[in-house]
């Protein structure tokens, strides 16, 4: 009778493990976080630091068996991390190797035009530039991408993205987690439509005209519903919206609260207690999880809503133990009476008719000129008009803004820090102070890439 018991239950045993093992193969990927390799600096010399990337096409195995055609920095999909303290003179070369033209824009670096890679910095197909810039301003998570003129959205579909870490003084301070990979993780949230084939066509719908490309993969550094395993303490995510379109509002499945330390452009004052935070495209936000009451083995979900985008598995111990800290940086303030201009941009139009201030982006039209070193304020709105509306982020190059209003009052708390992306939602106001310290051409636009690449975009010229 026990033998069988035994057999039985043997025979049971083997059965679940067939099923499982078919499951896991029928399913989709079951996959760890894809860390992006640091990039090795190439000049080991003090304050100088000298990368190579190389953009190149690729194939992504997104859904098991199936090959997507991708594109990536020094790989098939997005790419690797660079590394750079402030005061460092930082020289990047970029190699074509798309078969197509492209450009390299260092998304919230305050590098002078001709550094900034936007619309004017065309590398054509097979061959290099030379970004040549000094790092000079604070400790911060910033990105790259391609900004071709109408091909921006496609080309960072494709997987051309990847993240910039600038570190300072005062960064390296901080009683923060800041181990790579240990307890110090980039979390880029991006979204596709796969084909059934599993295959990544940048094809636009009419809705995709209207909101922007979405689809309903989700991606956490290139891979579908990875898994990371942290460590039983604090833990700091950099997160990035790499999305073309989607607006995420991240939270946590075990209701656990987070705090945000860091906005677009550096290190909050104080961290920002939250259960859930917007992000909309290009904007990034560090945060700190503390895993450390929780047990080894237990596991939680990183979410957009209600849609699970990865999950997050307690390991064994912190090596370093952290506690929040009170406070963090707080950064000069800009004063209003400083500003010698005030400047409207209006978002308007809907579709392929969207527009800033009633204009389309023209290469050949100069649209605002700031004096070299002066200080501004630009009121950024977003009004509805015939009942139609919806959220576009506003970003500007070169430059790091501080808000002083949100809809006529002071902004959350969580905005008080540096910002190059503000995310205005329908009939929003904001008010946003910067000193424009780099010379040069720059873009302004919204960072929904289907309306950037519509024509929701400006230049301006700081001389
Ligand atoms: Cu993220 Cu004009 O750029
Ligand atoms: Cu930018
Ligand atoms: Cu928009």
């Amino acid at each position: 009778r026990t033998k069988w018991l035994i057999l039985s239950a043997m025979i049971a045993f083997i059965i679940a493990l067939l099923v499982s093992q078919f499951a896991f193969r029928a399913g989709a990927k079951e996959q760890a976080l894809p860390l992006p390799p640091l990039l090795k600096d190439q000049n080991t010399s003090e304050g100088i630091t000298a990368y190579t990337i190389t953009a190149r096409t690729g194939h992504t195995e997104f859904i098991r068996g199936k090959q997507a055609e991708t594109a990536g920095y020094n790989g098939a999909f997005l790419g690797p991390v660079l590394r750079m303290k402030k005061g460092d003179e930082v020289t990047v070369k970029v190699n074509n190797q798309l078969g197509e033209a492209t450009t390299v824009h260092w998304h919230g670096l305050e590098v002078p035009g001709s550094a900034d890679g936007g619309v004017y910095g065309k590398i054509a197909d097979g061959t290099s530039w030379q970004a040549q810039f000094k790092v000079d301003q604070p400790a911060a998570t910033a990105w790259f991408h391609p900004h071709l003129m109408h091909e921006t959205g496609k080309q960072v579909y494709k997987g051309l993205a990847g993240l910039i870490y600038i570190e300072d003084d005062e960064s390296t301070k901080l009683a923060i987690p800041r181990t790579y990979g240990e307890d110090d993780f980039p979390l880029v949230l991006q979204d596709r439509m796969l084909t059934e084939d599993g295959q990544m066509p940048y094809k636009l719908t009419d809705a995709d005209i209207m909101y922007g490309k979405m689809g309903g993969t989700q991606l956490v550094n290139g891979a579908v519903a990875p898994t990371l395993t942290i460590p039983k303490g604090l833990v700091r995510l950099r997160v990035l919206n790499g999305a073309n379109a989607r607006i995420y509002t991240i939270k946590l499945s075990n209701a656990q609260f987070f705090w945000q330390i860091a906005s677009d452009g550096g290190f909050l004052p104080k961290p920002v207690q939250v259960k859930e935070l917007e992000l909309s495209p290009a904007e990034r936000a560090e945060l700190l999880v503390d895993a450390g009451s929780l047990h080894t083995g237990d596991i939680f979900f990183l979410q957009n809503g209600g849609d699970k985008l990865m999950t997050f598995k307690v390991g064994k111990d912190a090596k370093e133990t952290y506690g929040v800290p009170e406070s963090l940086v707080e950064p000069e303030r800009l004063k209003p009476e400083k500003a010698v201009k005030r400047r409207q941009f209006v978002f308007g139009g809907m579709g392929k008719y969207v527009n800033i201030n009633g204009k389309q982006m023209d290469m050949n039209r100069m649209d605002e000129r700031v004096g070299l070193n002066t200080v501004e304020i630009w009121e950024i709105s977003n009004p509805s008009a015939a009942g139609m509306s919806m959220s576009h982020p506003f970003h500007a190059h070169g430059v790091q803004f501080q808000l002083l209003s949100r809809n006529g009052g002071p902004p959350p708390a969580n905005e008080t820090g540096w910002k190059d992306t503000i995310h205005l939602r329908p009939d929003e106001r904001v008010e946003a102070i910067a000193r424009f310290r780099k010379p040069g051409v720059f873009m302004y636009h919204c960072h929904i890439l289907e309306h950037e690449d519509a024509g929701m975009m400006g230049q301006f010229e700081v001389k």
